[in-house]
């Protein structure tokens, strides 16, 4: 390779790098990290393990090939799927000795090789692996953070020596963004988990209904848009987390209020609607995608597209889209349920309000929306049922 051909490739690596690190979303970092090593390999398809409990988890998968064919779920076959961080597999070897492992033809070891390639996801999918490359992702100070994998560059070439020296300032890059974006995920797990506790009877599930509406209503919206994939996954990652958060505020309200079995008075009320502001609060002086987009949904699923909501009174496009979203995927889910204050309404009685609201309390182009994806909203309130 020329000095200047290097350079160009070590510059385009540096802005491949500012770009990543404001990826805190992780499913969203893993996806484009993906996407750029097979891009500049020319592999056709990848995975990533991630390093848990001594283990490596399958954490993400892209396949070029499967997916022209139809087979979008390809990414959770692998779901649950965990391998020890020792010689038996290819990434695992990758892992162990920390050292890069390039393979030719993965049904044609050598002999001596202390690993075997694991058959089963090319029986399950009919793929059939050639080629393929794992390099260990180490940060700086020696932290095993993962595993990339790549697979069949083009035409079944072997990888070369220069995508493997790619491979080791990516693993760096890749390395390093991963660890910052697990860290990230920890503080806003624990987040839900502390509302969790405070308010038992709104139970993970009722945030985890939310925050899937929401990001199913979302992505209905940006396929009419014309919102680009990679930019309507990259969204979707931070979406459902802050979408998750919504009431995250209602920490701060007293038992009192917060647990009464019947209605609030009027004075109640207005404490009650404080939530909004107190959770925003959390999100303060933040600049993070992640962060403004918490504040975004915290601060404004309350406010109506009519103008009479809370806490500020925005009206129409003033409210964030992705408060808009929330505010009726909240309502929904608490209509639809039972709370210590009400029961459970009709699926029909629910369809009627949210058609006699758009406009009013909610933006009407969203609700037309929502009924265009009804199957996939009741799929998701069975899939998180209440399990009290
Ligand atoms: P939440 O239970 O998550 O309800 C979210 C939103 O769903 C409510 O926002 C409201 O817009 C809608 N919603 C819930 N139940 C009903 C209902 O029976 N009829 C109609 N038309 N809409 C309903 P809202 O009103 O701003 O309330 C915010 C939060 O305040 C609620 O969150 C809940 O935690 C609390 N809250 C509201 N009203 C009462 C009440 O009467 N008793 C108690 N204990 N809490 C209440
Ligand atoms: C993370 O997922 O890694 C951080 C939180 C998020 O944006 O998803
Ligand atoms: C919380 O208790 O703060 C979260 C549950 C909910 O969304 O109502
Ligand atoms: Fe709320
Ligand atoms: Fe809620």
């Amino acid at each position: 390779m020329q000095a200047n051909e290097y350079n160009d490739r070590l510059d385009s690596l540096l802005r491949f790098s500012e770009q990543i690190v404001r990826i805190e979303d992780l499913d969203a970092l893993l996806d484009q990290l993906l996407l750029e090593a097979r891009r500049y390999t020319g592999a056709d398809a990848g995975s990533i393990y991630l390093a848990e409990d001594e283990k490596l988890r399958f954490a993400y998968v892209q396949n070029d090939r499967l997916q022209s064919l139809g087979s979008r779920n390809n990414r959770f076959l692998y779901n649950d799927v965990t391998i020890p961080i020792d010689e038996s597999s290819i990434a695992g070897f990758a892992a162990s000795r920390g050292e890069m492992v390039n393979i030719n033809d993965v049904y044609n070891l050598p002999d001596n090789a202390p690993y075997s390639f694991n058959t089963s996801f090319d029986e399950q999918t009919g793929y059939k692996t050639v080629t393929t490359v794992a390099a260990p992702l180490t940060t700086g100070n020696g932290t095993l953070v993962g595993v990339l994998q790549l697979i069949n560059k083009d035409e079944q070439k072997p990888f070369s020596e220069e995508d493997l020296l790619y491979l080791r300032h990516f693993g760096l890059i890749a390395s390093g963004a991963i660890d910052r974006a697990r860290i990230t995920r920890t503080v806003f797990t624990r987040m839900l988990q502390m509302a969790e506790l405070r308010d038992p009877k709104e139970t993970g599930a009722h945030v985890n209904r939310v925050g899937t509406y929401s990001i199913e209503i979302y992505e209905a919206w940006a396929r009419k848009r014309g919102v680009p994939d990679d930019e309507m996954r990259a969204f979707k990652g931070s979406f459902r987390i802050a979408a998750m958060l919504h009431d995250v505020g209602k920490v701060a309200i007293s038992d009192k209020i917060l647990k009464k079995p019947a209605k609030l008075t009027d004075d109640e009320f207005k404490v009650m609607q404080n939530h909004t502001e107190y959770g925003a609060s959390l999100f303060g002086d933040t600049h993070s995608l992640l962060d403004e987009m918490s504040r975004d949904v915290v601060l404004g699923h309350h406010e109506r597209w009519d103008g009479n909501g809370y806490p500020k009174g925005l009206k129409g496009e003033e409210i964030p889209l992705t408060a808009r979203i929330v505010a009726m995927a909240d309502v929904y889910d608490a209509l639809i349920s039972s709370r210590v204050y009400k029961s459970a309404w009709s699926e029909e009685d629910v369809d009627n309000l949210l058609r006699e609201e758009a406009g009013k309390h909610f933006d009407p182009e969203l609700v037309e929306i929502f009924f265009t994806i009804q199957d996939v909203i009741r799929a998701i309130r069975l899939k998180y049922m209440e399990q009290d």
